[in-house]
């Protein structure tokens, strides 16, 4: 791989706040660019960098594309305002929903994803705008893994020889495509933004599909997203690296009320890891566990069986999907 990694050691927050932002400003010249905020710690270090070299010729959206967390959009919007960034909500459910009905090999919905953020969403709004550039927070560890041929995460573009001003009509910046997201974490601390950002677990641009093994529908992300607020909320606490819920294929039999219920099953996962390169499982208290399962099963309609995944990564990986 030629991009060549900025090491946390060597880091310099100030040094790199400076460049990048004369790198933007230079880039973007008199006119405009665009960037998506998903309220994830990249994607918010990328906005403030951007808002510093670019000011309001910078249009920040959040993409509501049905996939993201309970009540994420407007949690987002509302800190931003607080930092004096506006972010402005598109409603492109519907898109999403339909590039992914069908769907169940997992690199087939990333690619349907990647297809409907690229070409459908920032096609058009770019073209609305008449802006020529994107901004997005595309990290070292998402090129390295993509080009391992591990997943093919949503971001990668340029790496993979796709030319977006040929086939989407922009070109992409990428300021923190030399860093990890340990660095990341530096940096958005210093760019003003509060903990709750700077320290916020990480969480994948597909959102909660790569969570679904299987077809992604409305109703799925609605089970997956209701055992995601119950699982955060228990694990929060924990302080690990990531902790999330896995709606699976398969139903098992269950009871309920006395009689058979052939429901759902949600597997918990929790993370202890630097970089996400290599991970392996908490060890959770029994108790926790024990919880985890009665608040889903009595929360989350339809389910009727919790597990919790003890495999390191590798040969498992962070995300199902
Ligand atoms: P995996 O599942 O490959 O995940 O072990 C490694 C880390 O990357 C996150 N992840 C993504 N992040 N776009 C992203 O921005 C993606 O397509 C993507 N897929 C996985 C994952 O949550 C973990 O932190």
């Amino acid at each position: 791989m030629d991009l060549k990694e900025i090491k946390f050691e060597e880091f310099n927050s100030t040094e790199f706040i400076e460049s990048q932002v004369a790198d933007i400003s230079k880039t973007v010249g008199k006119g405009l660019a665009i960037n998506a905020l998903s309220g994830g710690v990249d994607s918010s270090a990328v906005t403030m960098l951007g808002h510093k070299a670019l000011g309001n010729r910078l249009k920040t959206y959040f993409i509501e594309n049905g996939l993201m967390r309970q009540d994420e959009p407007e949690k987002v919007v509302k800190l931003f305002r607080a930092l004096g960034v506006n972010v402005e909500i598109i409603d492109v459910k519907e898109q999403f929903f339909g590039a992914l009905s069908g769907l169940t090999d997992p690199e087939e919905k990333r690619e349907a994803i990647t297809q409907t953020f690229y070409k459908d969403v920032f096609g058009k709004l770019v073209r609305d705008s008449s802006a020529k550039f994107l901004l997005q927070g595309t990290n070292y560890t998402d090129v390295e893994e993509t080009v391992a041929g591990i997943k093919r995460q949503h971001n990668i573009l340029e790496q993979l020889g796709i030319n977006t001003e040929k086939q989407f009509g922009y070109r992409v910046i990428e300021p923190l495509i030399r860093l990890r997201k340990s660095a990341i974490r530096v940096l958005s601390k210093h760019l003003g933004l509060p903990e709750e950002i700077y320290n916020r677990p990480p969480f994948p641009g597909p959102a909660l599909a790569t969570r679904i093994i299987g077809e992604v529908t409305p109703e799925r992300i609605d089970t997956v997203r209701k055992a995601t607020v119950i699982i955060e909320n228990e694990l929060q606490a924990t302080g690990a690296f990531q902790y999330l819920a896995v709606l699976h294929q398969d139903r098992v039999t269950g009871i309920r009320d006395g009689k058979r219920d052939f429901g759902l099953q949600i597997e918990v996962r929790c993370w202890e890891s630097k970089d996400a390169k290599i991970a392996s499982p908490t060890r959770l208290p029994y108790e926790k566990m024990e919880r985890l399962a009665d608040r889903i099963t009595t929360e989350v309609p339809g389910v009727v069986s919790v597990t919790y995944n003890i495999t390191k990564k590798p040969p498992s990986t962070i995300e199902v999907v």
